[in-house]
Formats: C-alpha cells, structure tokens, sequence
C-alpha cells in the first residue's frame, strides 16, 4: 500500500545533517513531539518533530506588512503563500534485516518524502514490549508505552516532577503493573516507604469500577515498627549519634556486644533497659553519665526494642506489595533510622539471597538522599546510595521520588538510568536534571515546563530515546485521604458543628 507522505525536505542554513532536518508539510498533520520516518541509505531513519513553523513571505517585512497588508489580501491570494515548516532530530537508522539500531551519521538528500513513524517501526525503535510494563500512551501515535521492567528498574528509576504533577498517579500505575504481572514473566517483591501515606489505599479492599490489591498488599504502620536492641551496631550508633566521643562510642558498642553474645548463649535478647542497667554499673561513671542522657534521647523514639517488627521476609515476597506507611511517625530522626535499617536489611537479605529480588520506592527522596548534609540528619544516605550504586548485581531496584531533583543526591541521581519526569518549571530543578541525565536535549528541557498534569516524558535505559507519554488511568482506587481544600474546610465545619450539637444536647 503507498503510504501518504507528510512532507518533503528542503535545503536549508543547518540541514539536512545527521543531526537536524527540516521538511515542507503537505498538510497540517504533524505535530511537535510526533515521530517521522523515511528512507535511508542503510534502512528507515526515525526522527523527532522538535517544532513545527508557519511562514508566509508576503507577512515577513513588518513595514510593507503595516502600509499594504490588508491591501494585499484583497488583492493576492496570500494565504496560498503559508506553508508549514517541520524541524526534526534524526534519533536512529533502523535497519529491518538486522533489527539493528545505527546512530545516524550521514545527511538525508533533501527532497526525500518523509512519513509518520510506522507503529511497528516505533515499538522496535523505542525498544517497547509487548508483556512489558503498560505506563501509558505516546502521544499522536496508536502505541501504548509498554516497557521493560529490567530496563525500567534494574539500573533504578527516577520520579520527578513539582508538587501536585502527578508522582504518586504515575507510580501508582507502575505499581498496579508489578503487581499485575504474572509468575511465569517474573514478579519482583515491591516496597514503598510512603512519607504521605498516598499508598495505603492499595490494603483497602475496592469495589468497581476499582481493582481491588488489597490481598497483594500488606500496610505497616511504621509508628508500631520495632528495631530489635542487638541491631545497634557500631555503624548504626555512629549513624545515629552522630555526636559521640570515640570512647562514648566504644562503650555503648562494647555493652551491646557483650548483650548480643549473651543473647546468643541462651538469655535471651534484651532491649534498651538492660544497656541503661549496664551502664549504671559501668567502671568509666563519667562516660556513662552521658551515654544515660543520650538513651534517654533513644528511647524517646520509641524504636528499639527486643525483637524486629516486622521482619524482612515479611515485607520482601514476590509480586506483593509492603507499603511502609511513615506518615504518623513525626519524628524526622525515627524516619530516617527506619528507612535506613530496612532498605540495609533488604539490601544485605538480596545480596545472601534469603529474599527475592525487589524493587524500594522511597517518595520525597529529597529527604532520605539529600544532595548536602548536615550531620544526623541524612542517616538513610549511606545506604540508599549504596543501593544505587550497587543494587543492579544482586536484583535490589531503586526507585527515588522528589519534587525537589535540585535537593537530590547528584551520584543517586546520576545512577538512576532511567527518568520519568512530569512538569517541572523550577529552573534550578531543570538545570540540575540536565546535568544528570544523559541524552537529555535542550529541546525536551524546554517542553517539560510546559507539561500538564499526567503528561510525562521518559528518558534512558527504558527507552529507545526520549518519549513524551500520557500516564495511563489508574485502575486501583485513589486515595481517599486526599481532598481538595474546599472539602477538607466543610469537612472540619460539619465536624465542628456536630461536636456543638453533642455538647449541648448532653448539657
Ligand atoms: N495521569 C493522571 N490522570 C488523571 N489525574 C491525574 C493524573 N496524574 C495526576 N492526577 C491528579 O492530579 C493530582 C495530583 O497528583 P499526584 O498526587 O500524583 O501529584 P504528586 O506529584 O505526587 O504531588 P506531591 O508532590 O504533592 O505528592 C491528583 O488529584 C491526581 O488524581
Ligand atoms: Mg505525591
């Protein structure tokens, strides 16, 4: 079947090159952000439309335009003078006998007709997949983005995007994925530490039109999570306190050590109590004194304790959800220490194998993984940077979400290989994101500020190149704790009221 050509390329200052082109459109059909194709040397070169001009050459001279325009327009059939001029980005050659993708490193011969990308030749360039992860559709092509969950995942992922852009919609849907993925394509143990409590209502059961993944889900609140005492390590201590002394610090491990090996012949194991009884008993009084001042400041956590809960094989099982729910604890310091023990736990578990491999979602990553830190207030860092640097070998996926990408850690960034970013109009946050993400032109930068909500663009690892996307509408149900302000206003006056009622009708 002949195909209808969109255009033609024109000579032009900048083009054709292998990296720049420009095209006369037939007609009013092609859009910014559309791909096109056309034929090739070594197969069909595949390009971005990067932006698309009107030009009419009787309205070029702004002076002759003001003394004889309207003139001319009764006169002239000016308007048979408009046409439509594509820019595009040559993003590839792809050769059909090979399946191979080239860099395109010679120019196209200006008059060559180009097309509308094939679908076919779309989902081969972008490297999409049919059983892959189903995020949403691209946009003026009938091609759903589904993509593959090692090249989304394996060499970790980045969710950016300002306040109210749709983060927690699109990781939603991602999750919704995992979940839904089969055993015989592989399903991966997913965990969320949830700052906001936004993924709670994945363990509340739904009714249509909503699916339920309440039995896939497990929901802890992490202000009833418990660290067992024998788990202060020396690393952990110095996590924590910051502030000790050497020999503080050689004192409080060397109880706990002595606790631990007690422990382990028979007694038992003990929690914060007994240290604080060792201490009282110590030959160095003066040390001790302090250290009894600064548990005190532990247990004011209301975290360690005799045993774990809830262990990790709990929270880490194939194609089930565990979604930390942090958003009662107020404590910033408690956050931290327990983001920090279980994503080293979950870490550790991967590397022996006791667990399967997984995927950690941390949102407001800013927190957790912060670029500068003043000491004791990033005590997560360590960890989730060794996760990032580290994880790919042992299957420990990492998935950091933020809405401030200029707060973020640039090394975690930088080795998340795959970005979904929504709307950001903060240019330090853009800048920063450039910086970071490689094959991230100028011209993607420019549309991302002008993104609305649930519309994303997806560069790196999981994809062929950069592809705007519309997120896909979420099938479990959203959250019922969000409320817009008019809401939550009446609320509080209905609440109000009704205590009103009640105190008067009992006075
Ligand atoms: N793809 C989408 N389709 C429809 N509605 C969406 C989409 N994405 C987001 N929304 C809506 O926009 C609002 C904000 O989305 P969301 O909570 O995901 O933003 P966020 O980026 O996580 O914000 P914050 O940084 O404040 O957590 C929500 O009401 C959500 O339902
Ligand atoms: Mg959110």
């Amino acid at each position: 079947m002949n195909r209808e050509s969109l255009g033609t390329i024109v000579s032009s200052i900048d083009g054709p090159s292998p990296s720049v082109l420009s095209f006369v459109v037939n007609e009013g059909k092609v859009h910014k952000g559309m791909f096109i194709e056309l034929d090739y040397s070594e197969g069909t070169m595949v390009c971005l439309v990067e932006d698309v001009i009107k030009t009419n050459r009787y309205f070029e001279r702004p002076d002759s335009v003001k003394t004889i325009g309207s003139e001319l327009e009764k006169n002239f059939p000016v308007s048979d003078w408009e046409f439509l001029l594509g820019k595009a980005r040559p993003l590839g050659v792809f050769v059909e006998s090979s399946g191979n993708i080239q860099r395109s490193t010679f120019p196209p011969s200006p008059g060559t007709k180009v097309f509308k990308a094939k679908d076919e030749n779309l989902k081969k360039f972008l490297a999409l997949q049919e059983n892959g992860l189903h995020l949403g559709s691209i946009n003026f092509h009938d091609v759903l983005l589904k993509v593959n969950l090692s090249k989304l995942l394996q060499k970790h992922l980045a969710v950016l995007a300002m306040s109210g852009a749709g983060k927690s919609y699109c990781v939603s849907v991602l999750l919704e994925e995992l979940l839904l993925r089969k055993k015989e394509d592989g399903q991966i143990a997913v965990i969320v530490f949830d700052t906001h409590g936004e993924y709670t209502c994945f363990g509340e059961s739904a009714n249509s039109p909503y699916k339920d993944f309440s039995s896939v889900t497990k929901v802890i609140d992490a202000s009833k999570i418990k660290i067992a005492s024998s788990k202060l390590t020396p690393w952990m201590i110095s996590n924590i306190l910051p502030d000790l002394s050497a020999p503080q610090k050689r004192e409080l491990s060397s109880i706990i050590s002595r606790l631990s090996n007690e422990m382990k012949s028979g007694v038992g194991p003990f929690d914060l109590s007994a240290v604080r009884a060792e201490l009282g008993v110590s030959q160095n009084q003066k040390t001790a004194e302090t250290l009894l001042g600064i548990l005190s400041e532990i247990e004011d956590l209301d975290l360690f304790s005799k045993i774990d809960y809830p262990a990790v094989s709990d929270i880490a099982k194939p194609g089930q959800l565990c979604v930390i729910d942090l958003s009662k604890v107020i404590s910033d310091k408690k956050k931290q220490i327990i983001v920090s023990y279980f994503s080293n736990k979950l870490f550790n578990d991967r590397r022996q194998k006791r667990i399967p491999p997984f995927a950690l979602f941390v949102e407001e990553a800013h927190n957790f993984i912060p670029e500068t830190t003043s000491k004791g207030v990033a005590i997560a860092k360590a960890t989730l940077r060794t996760i990032a640097r580290e994880g790919r070998k042992f299957g420990a996926a990492l998935v950091v979400i933020s809405q401030r990408p200029k707060r973020l850690d640039t090394t975690t960034l930088a080795n998340c290989n795959t970005n979904i970013i929504l709307r950001i109009t903060n240019p330090y946050d853009l800048d920063h994101i450039k910086q970071s993400s490689e094959g991230l032109d100028q011209s993607s930068i420019n549309s991302i500020s002008s993104l609305r909500v649930g519309e994303a663009l997806i560069v790196g690892e999981a994809i062929g190149a950069p592809t705007f996307f519309k997120v896909r509408l979420r099938t479990s149900q959203p959250s019922k704790h969000e409320v817009t302000l008019e809401e939550a206003a009446k609320r509080f006056s209905e609440q109000k009221q009704k205590n009103e009622d009640e105190l008067s009708s009992f006075l």
